[in-house]
C-alpha cells in the first residue's frame, strides 16, 4: 500500500459519482427512448421503464415517447449544468497528485484519459442540446419551456449524428477508465480507487 495516497475531497468525489450515474442513466433513457414507436396513445402516467417501482404521473396525456425524450432532455440540461459547475470548479482546484508509484506512461494515460473525459462531457449533451433546439420540439425543462425549437432538419441530423457518435466514444473511455480502475485496485493492489470514495 501506498502512503502518500492524498484522497480527493469530499466535493470532488461526490461530483465524481453523481455525475457518472447521471451520464449512465442518460444512456439508459437514450437508448430505451430511440426504440419506442411514434405513433403511440397517449398516457398521463408513465411506469418508469416498465420496472413496477415508481410511476411518474402527468398534468396532461402524452406519447411515450415524448415522455422519454423530454425527460432525456430535462435530466440532460440539468446534468449539462452540474457538468459544467464540475468543471468551474475544477479550474481552482487542483486534485491530489498521481500516487508516486505510477510508471511514466500510466501518468500520461491517467491524465489523457481525465481531460479527454472532460471534453467529452461538455461535447456529448452540447450536441444533445444542440439536437433538441433545431428539432421542431425544442426544450422543456420538466415542463417548463426552455428553448423553443427551431425546426431545421439538415442541422438537427448533424448534430444528433454527433451526438451518438460521442456517445460511443465516451463508452469507449469510460470503459478504459473503469479498467484502469480495476487494474490498479486488483493487480497492482494500491490506493487509486479508495481516493475517489468516502471514508
Ligand atoms: C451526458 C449526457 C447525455 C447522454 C449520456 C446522452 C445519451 C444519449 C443516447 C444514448 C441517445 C440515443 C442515441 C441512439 O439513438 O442511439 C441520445 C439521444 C438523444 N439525446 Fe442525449 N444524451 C445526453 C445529453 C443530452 C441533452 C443535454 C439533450 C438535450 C437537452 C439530449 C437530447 C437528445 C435527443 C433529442 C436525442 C434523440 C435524437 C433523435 O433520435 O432524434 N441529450 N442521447
Amino acid at each position: 500500500m501506498n502512503h502518500d495516497s492524498a484522497r480527493y475531497t469530499k466535493t470532488a468525489v461526490i461530483f465524481h459519482w453523481l455525475i457518472a450515474i447521471g451520464i449512465f442513466g442518460m444512456f439508459a433513457i437514450g437508448w430505451y427512448m430511440a426504440d419506442l414507436p411514434k405513433e403511440a396513445p397517449k398516457q398521463m402516467a408513465f411506469d418508469l421503464f416498465d420496472l413496477g417501482v415508481y410511476t411518474w404521473r402527468l398534468p396532461e396525456a402524452v406519447s411515450p415517447r415524448s415522455f422519454y425524450f423530454n425527460l432525456h432532455k430535462s435530466i440532460g440540461i440539468t446534468l449539462f449544468a452540474l457538468i459544467i459547475i464540475r468543471i468551474l470548479w475544477r479550474f481552482t482546484h487542483k486534485p491530489p497528485a498521481l500516487l508516486s508509484s505510477y510508471k511514466d506512461i500510466e501518468r500520461k494515460l491517467a491524465a489523457g484519459a481525465h481531460h479527454l473525459l472532460y471534453l467529452l462531457m461538455i461535447a456529448l449533451p452540447f450536441t444533445g442540446l444542440k439536437t433538441a433546439i433545431y428539432s421542431k420540439y425544442g426544450v422543456k425543462w420538466f415542463g417548463m419551456d426552455f428553448i423553443a425549437g427551431v425546426d431545421d432538419k439538415a442541422v438537427r441530423d448533424f448534430y444528433k449524428e454527433a451526438h451518438e457518435v460521442i456517445g460511443i466514444i465516451i463508452l469507449i473511455v469510460i470503459g478504459l477508465h473503469i479498467l484502469g480502475a480495476l487494474k490498479h485496485k486488483f493487480i497492482d493492489k494500491d490506493d487509486t480507487l479508495k481516493r475517489m470514495l468516502l471514508k
